[in-house]
Formats: structure tokens, sequence, C-alpha cells
């Protein structure tokens, strides 16, 4: 609509007017935030943005395929896939404990990145190097790391957002979605171009698959929810519920989590002994509390057997009927 168009417009200007005929470094997630900056930063100044995807393998199906084909595919933009999974598998064999996961995972993807950047920093001949790192800031992030908004008394769970990367790569900051809110960067999303399903997407966590695979993560069980989960949401998607809004909508955030534990079940005249799933399905309005969603029966029921039928090495699937709190939503 003209009202975004305008602000497109300004928003450009504003990112033209900064950046001048620097060069710009992003780091390219796959999330709205990250996907959102990247398009409208492209837009404005194109090929001065140079966008560094590290998939650290524990993304969900085909998704750092999706990122190549939307970025580089789609919009033309620079973007530097960097395949990092077997260095980040190697570091999590033998690791179960959930915050141990969480710091080897930020903190080599913080390694990984300013690799990159320190490389884009330094440019190459006749061509002189990065000035400005992006980022997908949004107001929300701002007041949080505000300090004294700060509500939780104890951390639950060690998130790996890291602040101080442009100080320690010597860049300055670019973060042109500062002022808005989430739905608005949504919006501004869509007006540039991004497809529904990416910008409406649930939040995913940075850890990735190595916080929904439980205890030592490992490239076969990564592989079996990857594709247990794909079924899960693209049923989700194809159910209706209320208002005929699809069950992906109507729930804030749904995933698959893997158990590594082995239960008994028959296929054809033979005994299996396979791994067992868990479905989580969320509804919440600020993802501090939520409620288990109350997901048709029927569901559920093709959910489960699609997973038990097309993906060998898993033989029963469950339903997580938790609230948060006590459990939170992910489940590590
Ligand atoms: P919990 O599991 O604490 O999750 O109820 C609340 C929200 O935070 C997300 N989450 C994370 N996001 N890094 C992230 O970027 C993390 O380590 C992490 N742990 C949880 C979770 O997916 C949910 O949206």
């Amino acid at each position: 609509d003209w009202i975004m168009g305008d602000y497109i417009e300004e928003a450009v200007a504003k990112i033209r007017e900064q950046v001048g005929d620097e060069e710009v470094i992003l780091g390219l997630s796959g999330g709205v935030d990250s996907s959102v900056a990247a398009a409208l930063i492209h837009r404005a100044i194109g090929d001065q943005l140079t966008c560094v995807f590290v998939d650290h393998g524990l993304l969900r199906l085909n998704e750092g395929d999706m990122v190549m084909d939307m970025f580089a595919g789609k919009l033309h933009a620079k973007v530097i896939r960097v395949d990092a999974s077997d260095l980040f598998l190697g570091k999590l064999a033998g690791v179960s404990d959930p915050e141990a996961k969480r710091k080897i995972i930020g903190g080599l993807f913080v390694d990984v990145f300013k690799e990159q950047a320190a490389k884009l920093k330094a440019g190459d001949g006749g061509h002189k190097g990065a000035t400005f790192l992006a980022q997908g800031t949004i107001y929300p992030d701002v007041i949080e790391s505000g300090g004294a908004k700060s509500k939780k008394a104890v951390t639950i769970k060690s998130h790996h957002n890291v602040g101080g990367l442009p100080e320690q790569l010597g860049l300055k900051l670019l973060e042109p979605l500062r002022d808005l809110f989430k739905d608005e960067v949504r919006e501004l999303g869509v007006a540039l171009g991004l497809p529904r399903e990416m910008v409406y997407r649930h939040p995913f966590p940075g850890p990735g698959l190595g916080v929904r695979i439980l205890g030592e993560v490992k490239k076969e069980y990564a592989d079996l929810l990857r594709r247990a989960d794909a079924i899960f949401i693209e049923e989700l998607r194809n159910f209706t519920g209320d208002n005929g809004k699809t069950w992906y909508d109507l729930t804030s955030q749904a995933f698959t989590v893997f158990l590594p534990v082995k239960s008994v079940g028959v296929m054809g005249d033979g005994r299996t002994y396979d791994y067992v799933v868990a479905l989580r399905a969320v509804q919440t309005s600020d993802f501090m509390t939520a409620d288990w969603a109350e997901l048709p029966y029927a569901l559920l029921k093709k959910v489960s057997g699609r997973i038990i039928n097309e993906v060998r090495g898993i033989n029963r699937v469950t339903y997580d009927v938790s609230s948060k709190p006590p459990a939170t939503i992910e489940w590590e």
C-alpha cells in the first residue's frame, strides 16, 4: 500500500545517505528480521551489500537452499553461504547439556561469522572492503537490551544474540529496522516482495535443531528430525480451523522434538525398535507464558501416520500437552 511505499522510499534514502559509497556486511539467518533488513538494504544499495549466511547444519529441511533461492536467486543479492555443519557437529559430539550446547553453537557461530566479516572488511585488490555491519535489530530488541526493562531475574536459557560485534570487528553499525515493531517489520517484508510464508514464519531459535534434539546432537538424529518436522509443518499449513486460517497461522510456534529413545513397534510381520518424536504446538502472545494448542485429532492423526510411514527410523509420535509455565516451549 502507499503508506508502506512511502516508508520504503524514506528508509532507502536514509540508508543511501548513511552508507554513501561504502560497503555493508549483514548476517543472514533466514529469520524474519535479518531477511527484511537484507531485502531493504539491498533495495537501497544493491551490490554494496554482502550477506553472510552461516549454515550450522541444524536448520530445517531445505532451509539453506530456500534462503539462497530467495536472496541470491530472486533478489540477486550477494550472499556468501558458509557450510559449517561439519565444524558444528564435530564440536557438539559428546556434549549433551543444553546450556553447554547453546554456548558451543553460539560461540562457533560468532567465530565463523567474524572470520567471514574480517575477510570482507579487508577487501581485495582494488576493492576497498566493508565498513558497515548491518543488523536486523527491531524496536523490542532495543528496549530489551536497555537493561532497566529486563524483567527476568534469572536467565533460564542463555540466548545467543551477541552484543558488541560491530565494535569487535571495527565496523560501523547499520540498523534500519530499529524503530519498527515485529508486525511492521512483517508488513515491510511483504511490501519488499518477500514471500508471506517467510515473513509470517514462527520464531526459530538461534541454536536451531541443536536444542530440539535432546541430549547429544548427531547428524543421524538431525536428518530424521528434519523430515518429521517438515511433515508436521506441511500438515499444519494444510489444515484450516477458525476463520479459515491454517493451523500454522493459528499457532504461535510449532515444531518436532527428537527423543533419543527407542520404543518397540510392529510393521508388516516385523518388529521395529526405533526412535520417538514429540510434536509441540503452542499459542501465546508474548512467549513468556504459553498454552499447548488444541490441534484437531484429524491433524494429529494425519501427521503421526505420515511420519511413521514416511520416516523410517521413527516408529512413535507423541503430542506434548504441557503449558508454560512450568514447562518451557522448547524442550531444552
Ligand atoms: P522457552 O523454551 O524458553 O522459549 O519457553 C521461549 C522462546 O524463546 C525461543 N528460544 C530461543 N531463541 N536462542 C534463541 O534465539 C535460544 O537459545 C532459544 N531458546 C529458546 C523459543 O523458541 C521460544 O520462541
